[in-house]
């Protein structure tokens, strides 16, 4: 797979992670909406490794892909304090909008650390 076929699908992946949020305003959805977000989760790590790889950064890998990595397990882990009320779902929703904007920043500007 070419690396712009993996950019293609980290698009992908990111629209069905943020409609999978945009599902937790309402109890009905909820659980189709987790079922978008698992699957834009997998699609987003599986081709965002596929352009470490074919960035051939994959071996030595920069500062701001760990931190990538770790804004993507926010990600997949935000929905339970939704769903178990401990934070408000428009928060929660909020929350992970701005971890979005973290992930865009680091893929784009690729910081130095
Ligand atoms: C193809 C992959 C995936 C699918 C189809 C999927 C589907 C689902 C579905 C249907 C639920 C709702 C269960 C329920 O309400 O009874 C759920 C819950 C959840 N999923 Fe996934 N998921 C996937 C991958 C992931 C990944 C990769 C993560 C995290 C990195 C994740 C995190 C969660 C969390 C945190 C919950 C909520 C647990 C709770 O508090 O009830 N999922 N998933
Ligand atoms: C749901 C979580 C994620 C979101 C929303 C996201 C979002 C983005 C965005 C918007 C870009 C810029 C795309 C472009 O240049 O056209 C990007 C680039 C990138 N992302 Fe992610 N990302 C996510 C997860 C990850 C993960 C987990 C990894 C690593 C395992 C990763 C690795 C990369 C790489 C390597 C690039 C740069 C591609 C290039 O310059 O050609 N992303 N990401």
């Amino acid at each position: 797979m070419s690396l712009q076929f993996y950019h293609y699908l980290h698009l992908i992946g990111l629209i069905l992670v943020f409609i999978g949020f945009g599902g937790l305003f309402s109890s009905e959805g909820a659980k189709k909406a987790m079922m978008w977000h698992g699957i834009g989760l997998v699609i987003s790590i599986v081709s965002g490794f596929g352009m470490l790889a074919k960035l051939g950064i994959m071996g030595t890998m920069p500062v701001w892909a760990w931190i990538k990595i770790g804004l993507w397990l926010v990600l997949g882990f935000l929905p339970v304090l939704a769903k178990r009320r401990v934070i408000a779902a428009p928060l929660v929703v909020l929350i992970a909008a701005i971890a979005g904007a973290g992930l865009a920043y680091l893929g784009y500007f690729k910081p130095a650390f």
